[in-house]
């Protein structure tokens, strides 16, 4: 196996989107869709997000419902600028953490810092974009026994997981709230013309109080006809 099943889920406003144009998300979501997020981590292997968000928020990215495990939380961050006083890096001797960065950051001092703190880090070779390769990371979290994963963004991660193809199922929850101006869910992931948009299968609508949760799998590709 290549690849944990990939579940990418995020809260958003009704206009689409993740955050203020200053960065703040917390919380769009207010309702039992939380609750739901948590479950999730619950049963997931591995939570993963942006080093950006960890800039942002500083998230503990642990399961606050009763489970005998954590999930491996993993940060990606090509050049190793996760603070040494995140509260990841502070929990990282208690709840596995995992940071992947580019190839020749691995072997830096960052690199030993993180390592004496318990936070684990490996280097993996860029993609084009000069970040970690994002399939070279899913198949080494298959081969650290991670089935399961849940990325839980930012944007950019996100974007770069729906543009790969890379993912199997899609949680988003639609609050209703409006924000105008403010970070995009989901970045360029290639579509041109409404014929190219990426139709996902609706697998069920849920709504908890005032929100709605989406949940999906990819359905059509870009270019497919429209059945
Ligand atoms: N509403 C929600 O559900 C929700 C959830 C999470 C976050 N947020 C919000 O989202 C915002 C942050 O989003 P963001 O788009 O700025 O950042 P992000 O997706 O959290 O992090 C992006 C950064 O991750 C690093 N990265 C490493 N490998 C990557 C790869 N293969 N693909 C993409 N990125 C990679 C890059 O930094 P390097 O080049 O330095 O590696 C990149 O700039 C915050 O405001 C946060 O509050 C909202």
């Amino acid at each position: 196996v290549n690849s944990p099943q990939v579940l990418l889920t995020f809260a958003q406003s009704i206009d689409g989107r993740i955050a203020t144009a200053c960065g703040e998300s917390r919380y769009i979501s207010r309702s039992g869709s939380l609750e739901l997020s948590q479950e999730l981590r619950r049963d997931n292997d591995a939570i993963m997000v942006g080093i950006s968000t960890v800039l942002r928020d500083d998230p503990a990215l642990t399961c606050r419902i009763a489970s005998d495990t954590n999930p491996l939380r993993v940060v990606l961050d090509s050049s190793l600028r996760l603070p040494p006083d995140s509260q990841l890096v502070q929990s990282a001797d208690e709840i596995p953490t995992l940071v992947y960065c580019r190839q020749e950051a691995a072997s830096g001092s960052a690199a030993a810092a993180l390592r004496s703190r318990k936070v684990g880090v490996e280097g993996i070779p860029a993609g084009e974009d000069g970040r970690p390769d994002l399939e070279a990371v899913l198949k080494s979290l298959a081969g650290r026994g991670i089935n399961s994963l849940m990325v839980e963004g930012g944007a950019a991660l996100l974007t770069a997981f729906v543009r790969g193809k890379l993912w199997h199922r899609m949680l988003v929850v639609t609050a209703p709230l409006l924000l105008g101006r403010g970070v995009e869910a989901l970045g360029d992931i290639g579509v041109e013309a409404l014929a190219g948009a990426f139709r996902p299968e609706v697998r069920e609508i849920r709504i908890i109080g005032s929100e709605v949760v989406w949940d999906l799998k990819p359905g059509l590709l870009p270019g497919k006809e429209v059945q």
